[in-house]
Parts: structure tokens; C-alpha cells; sequence
């Protein structure tokens, strides 16, 4: 779920909505960049779908712009340095443009507050992630000479009722948030405090976004939370207060709702945790074509003094165990992970379980991270960060050589085989061939011949790198 850093470099910017109409010209331009997780990407849609109601239209082009806002990341120190850089740079940009309006929302939001708008001056609106429906009030408040922030986190919001415009999109893959927040506090992340408490969303407005995005063409739809399979809503009372004699619908039930939708839709989910992650949902997975054979299933560590420290809630073992049913359920199943290196105390030997654990799990795919301290966090509050820098590099090194092995004989275990793979688009370096990608969602390029984005079409994978597999139709 989380590519932050290749995002990061690639920050994606609004497309141009609604630019066919005649009266564009005269309306006020939006300039949105979104920065972190995929949640923060769903959530800039909901923010333009907001904005748009108010007659802004949004733009790629950043020197049109009359409102610039940031959604932004707070997940390591590095994020947040990013996101400052380029509000210096848009602060040059508004010497020569008095007029224009400069916002931040998203996770640095919540957790700085107002200290960018009122110390540091560089912006003009702080909104948070659960106050994006108030942002009309206060873009007035910007327009008459006011300062606007809130940073209210709330217990009830899920933006159920808005229909996110698409921003970046293929036309072919979407979105869904399914929770928001999350109550896990492990004690290396700051989520739980710029996001809130976890809340579940209305089944019924997810399944009907499902249906509506079919219809307007979409083949594929991710599910997201924090923890989805914490899921969890009451049928009797709208989810607030949990009854436990009316049914109630788990992420189970919700995923078989989403399936039953079209089987020519396909689901995938993010991020599962191993502390939750129940058999039912791996049964689910295998009775349904249409739901993907993929999970991503964050260890953060193979040490389970580390796991401990790090309030994960699981050990190597129950970690290893629920791999174990993965594989036993759906046997064909393609699995990525999440590692941190060089947490607080992190011994040669707690690396090496680290090592050991993706030598036995074998993973297709993982993100891997450094360490970065965040302010407030329990391992802030209770543990010294201190493992040099240079140690965490070195770590981070060893691990992500050792993953380069494992990915590429996944792919290598793909060729040779046919794949049924959903296109999503045009390869990035020829308008001839097409990619896409096959239940374990690995991306695959083909020539195109007569098909077209949107298409499911069956692929012989002939090649491959650690990033891609090479194919064509049969
Ligand atoms: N909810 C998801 C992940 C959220 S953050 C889960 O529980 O797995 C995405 C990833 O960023 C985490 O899995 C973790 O590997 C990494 N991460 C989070 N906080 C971090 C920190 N302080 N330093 C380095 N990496 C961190
Ligand atoms: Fe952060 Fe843990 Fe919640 Fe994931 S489950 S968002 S890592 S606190
Ligand atoms: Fe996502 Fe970054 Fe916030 S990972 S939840 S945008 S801190």
C-alpha cells in the first residue's frame, strides 16, 4: 500500500476536470498534490469532488493555479522534508501572485497544526484529514484576509456520501476507503495521531461505489484501511454503538459483498495486518476468481523482541503461521511485506531474524524502510533511537539486495506460464504495447495488437527483470 518514496518523486498532480466546459476560463483553478499512502490519494479525490461542487476546476498546470494545496505524509521525517521544500518554492511563486492561496492538508496538517501557517508563514489554510468538508468555509476565510485552520479529528467521519472525482486515474482502477484511522498504536508510527480513531464505513456506500465505477468502465477496485481487517460495522445502528445482538458485517462479508458486484471486478485489498488477518478472509479469497491472489501482509521485523518493542501484537511465530495459511488456502497466492531496519536496540542477531524470516517466507515483493524517529510515538516516548545511521543503511542495503533476489525468481517462476491480465493502460515506453497486471499483481507489457485498456486478456510471460514480466497474447 505504501510507495511513498517513488511517489514522493513523482508527485501526481490533478488532472484537468471538466475542462470541455465553455466557462472554465472564468472559474478558480485548483493545483492538488498528494504525497504518502493510497489513503491520501483516495482522500485528494474527495477533497476535489468537494472543491469542484464549488466551482473550481482543477489543473496539472501549477502557473494557472489560484489555490495550491499539499496532501501530504508524515510517516517518515523524509516525507515531511519533501513536502517543505516545496512549499518554499510555491511561497516564491506567490511574491509575483499575492492572490494566490496556499494549503496543507493531509497528515503533516494534523500533526504540525498551525505551526507552518502561524510560525513559519508558509501557508495560508491547515486542514486535517477529517475536516476536508469544511474547506469551502475556510477558502472563504483565506479570500477575505484570514488565516483558516482545522485539524478536528472525529469519530464518526467517512465521507460516505461523497463521490470522489477521479483525479489521476486509468479509468480502469480505483480506490475505495473502507476504514479510516487506526487504533493500533505501534509504537513506531505517527498514523494513529494524524488520523484518528478507526472507524468503519456504511457497507452499503461501498458496494454501491463499486457499482458505480463498473459502470463507468472500471475493472479493478482496492479496498483500503489502516488495518482492513479490522472492519467491522453494526447493521443496526449506522455503526456507532455496537450492539452485539444485530448482525454485523466483518471484512469477510464485506469483501464476498464487493465480489458479488460483477465477476469481471476485480478486488484487492491493503493493508491486512497479521494480527488480524482471520482464515475466513483466506476463504473468501479462494472462493472468488475475481478477488485477487494477493496479500500484503507488513512483518516489520523477524524478531519477536523487536515485534514486542514495536507493539505489533504478533510474533515470528503467529506470523509465521498465518503465511502458513496463506499457503495452504490459496496456494498460488503472491505475498508483499513491509521491514523496518534499525529500530531502537536492533541487535545484529534481531537483524539477522529479519534475514532469516524473508528467506523462509520468500517474498514477491517488499517495501523496505529506515528507521526515522517520530515525535509523540510510544518508541519516541520509551526507547533511545539508537542505531547509527550508518548501520540502518547498511541494514537497509543487505535487505533490499536480498529482496532483489526473491523478486526476480518470482518472476522467473512466472515465465513459461500463461496469465490472465487486466490492462491498464499503455507500456511507458512504446504506444505499441500495453501492461497490465495478473492476480498476483505483478505488472506484465505485451505488444497490443487489437486490444485496449480495460480488456482482460490471456498473456504468455516469455521474459522478465525483478520489476516486470514480457509476454504476448494467446
Ligand atoms: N497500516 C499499515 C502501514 C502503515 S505505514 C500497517 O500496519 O502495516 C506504511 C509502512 O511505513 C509501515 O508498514 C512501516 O513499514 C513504515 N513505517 C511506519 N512508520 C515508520 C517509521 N517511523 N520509520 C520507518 N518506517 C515506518
Ligand atoms: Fe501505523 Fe500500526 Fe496503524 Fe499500521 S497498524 S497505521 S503501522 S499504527
Ligand atoms: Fe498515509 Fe503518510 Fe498519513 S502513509 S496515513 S499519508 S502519514
Amino acid at each position: 500500500m505504501y510507495t511513498e518514496e517513488k511517489l514522493m518523486d513523482e508527485a501526481r498532480q490533478g488532472e484537468v476536470v471538466m475542462a470541455k466546459s465553455k466557462s472554465t476560463g472564468n472559474r478558480r483553478k485548483l493545483y492538488l498534490e498528494s504525497y504518502g499512502c493510497q489513503m491520501n490519494f483516495s482522500d485528494s479525490e474527495i477533497v476535489a469532488s468537494i472543491l469542484t461542487k464549488e466551482g473550481f476546476v482543477t489543473t496539472r498546470n501549477v502557473e494557472e493555479a489560484d489555490l495550491i494545496l499539499l496532501n501530504t505524509c508524515s510517516i517518515r521525517d523524509k516525507a515531511e522534508q519533501t513536502v517543505r521544500k516545496r512549499l518554499v518554492g510555491f511561497n516564491i511563486r506567490k511574491k509575483h501572485k499575492p492572490q494566490l492561496m496556499i494549503g496543507l492538508l493531509g497528515c503533516m496538517a494534523e500533526r504540525l497544526k498551525a505551526k507552518l501557517l502561524e510560525e513559519e508563514k508558509l501557508v495560508d489554510i491547515v486542514v486535517g484529514p477529517d475536516a476536508y468538508r469544511d474547506l469551502p468555509k475556510l477558502i472563504h476565510h483565506v479570500e477575505g484576509g484570514q488565516k483558516a485552520v482545522n485539524v478536528l479529528l472525529s469519530r464518526e467521519e467517512t465521507y460516505a456520501d461523497i463521490n470522489p472525482v477521479r483525479l489521476s486515474g486509468n479509468g480502469i482502477t480505483g480506490f475505495i476507503s473502507i476504514t479510516r484511522g487506526c487504533d493500533n498504536m505501534c509504537s513506531f508510527c505517527v498514523v494513529p495521531f494524524t488520523r484518528g480513531r478507526e472507524r468503519s464505513r456504511d457497507p452499503e456506500t461501498i458496494v454501491h461505489e463499486a457499482r458505480f465505477l463498473f459502470d463507468q468502465g472500471y475493472r479493478e477496485v482496492t479496498l483500503l484501511g489502516q488495518n482492513v481487517d479490522s472492519y467491522r460495522w453494526n447493521m443496526s445502528n449506522k455503526g456507532e454503538i455496537k450492539d452485539p445482538d444485530k448482525p454485523t458485517v466483518n471484512f469477510a462479508q464485506l469483501m464476498e459483498m464487493v465480489a458479488q458486484v460483477n465477476p469481471d471486478l476485480r478486488i484487492r485489498f491493503s493493508t491486512s495486518h497479521p494480527k488480524d488477518m482471520t482464515d475466513d478472509v483466506l476463504y473468501v479469497m479462494a472462493q472468488y476468481d475475481n478477488i485477487c491472489n494477493y496479500i500484503h501482509l507488513p512483518v516489520q521485523s523477524g524478531h519477536s523482541d523487536v515485534l514486542k518493542k514495536m507493539n505489533r501484537g504478533y510474533t515470528r511465530e503467529w506470523y509465521l503461521n498465518r503465511i502458513k495459511a496463506i499457503r495452504r488456502i490459496i496456494p498460488s497466492c503472491a505475498i508483499s511485506t513491509d521491514i523496518i531496519t534499525g529500530f531502537c536496540g536492533e541487535s545484529d542477531e534481531e537483524h539477522a531474524a529479519t534475514i532469516s524470516l524473508m528467506k523462509e517466507v520468500k517474498y514477491n515483493h517488499a517495501y523496505m524502510f529506515k528507521y526515522s524517529e517520530r515525535p509523540k510515538t510510544l518508541a519516541e516516548r520509551k526507547y533511545k533511537d539508537d542505531v547509527p545511521e550508518a548501520l540502518k543503511s547498511a541494514r537497509l542495503q543487505e535487505i533490499i539486495a536480498l529482496q532483489g533476489e526473491h523478486s526476480l525468481a518470482s518472476n522467473q517462476n512466472m515465465a513459461g506460464k500463461v496469465h490472465r491480465v487486466l490492462v491498464e493502460g499503455y507500456s511507458k515506453r512504446s504506444e505499441e504495447k500495453l501492461r497490465g497486471r495478473n492476480t498476483e499483481n505483478a505488472m506484465i507489457v505485451f505488444p497490443k495488437e487489437n486490444h485496449k485498456p480495460g480488456d482482460y486478456v490471456n498473456i504468455m510471460v516469455t521474459d522478465c527483470t525483478a520489476a516486470t514480466l514480457i509476454g504476448h497474447v494467446v
